[in-house]
């Protein structure tokens, strides 16, 4: 059984991870108008793994015998001004989202709650990838400028992303 305190922190999360699924969609968006296909593909699986986040939490809630709570979904920005920026959000956002795990593994010490501290550390380390996956692809758009030919060849190569579905791999 969940404690009160575990479980409004669980369907927190649930709607963070929707909302980095929007944000994600959003950017994919983006990429689409700006004709940079192989970025937009790569928003778009973003978009499918944090989708796959949420319903981790929102399953987790409920084979706990919990109450998941859906809540309404805050709207993601609609423009940036170039792909750096774009990806100078990605990175702030992830280490917002880091924050909020950090947060909910304390939690879930202090509520002495084994069974989600567990759960809890598949995050840990997908959010120590995806700070890596962010600020990997960041510092290279930088080096090429955010143009010319090598932000064609970026998106060449992130166009050949596949999705790993945290659903069937996690814990
Ligand atoms: Fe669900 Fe990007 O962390």
């Amino acid at each position: 059984m969940l404690t009160k305190k575990m479980e409004k922190a669980l369907n927190d999360q649930i709607n963070a991870e929707f909302f980095s699924a929007f944000l994600y969609l959003s950017m994919s968006a983006y990429f689409t108008r700006k004709n940079l296909p192989g970025f937009a593909h790569w928003m778009n699986i973003q978009y499918q793994e944090e989708s796959a986040h949420a319903m981790l939490f929102f399953n987790y809630v409920n084979e706990r015998g919990g109450k998941a709570e859906l809540k309404a979904i805050e709207k993601p920005d609609l423009e940036w001004k170039d792909s750096i920026k774009v990806f100078e959000a990605v990175l702030k956002h992830e280490q917002k989202v880091t924050a909020l795990i950090n947060n909910l593994v304390d939690i879930s010490i202090l509520e002495k709650d084994h069974a989600t501290n567990n759960k809890l550390q598949w995050f840990v380390a997908e959010q120590v990838e995806e700070e890596a996956n962010a600020s990997e692809i960041l510092e290279q758009l930088k080096i090429v400028e955010g143009k010319g030919q090598g932000l064609l060849l970026l998106d060449r190569e992130l166009k050949t992303r596949v999705f790993v579905n945290p659903l069937t791999q996690a814990i």
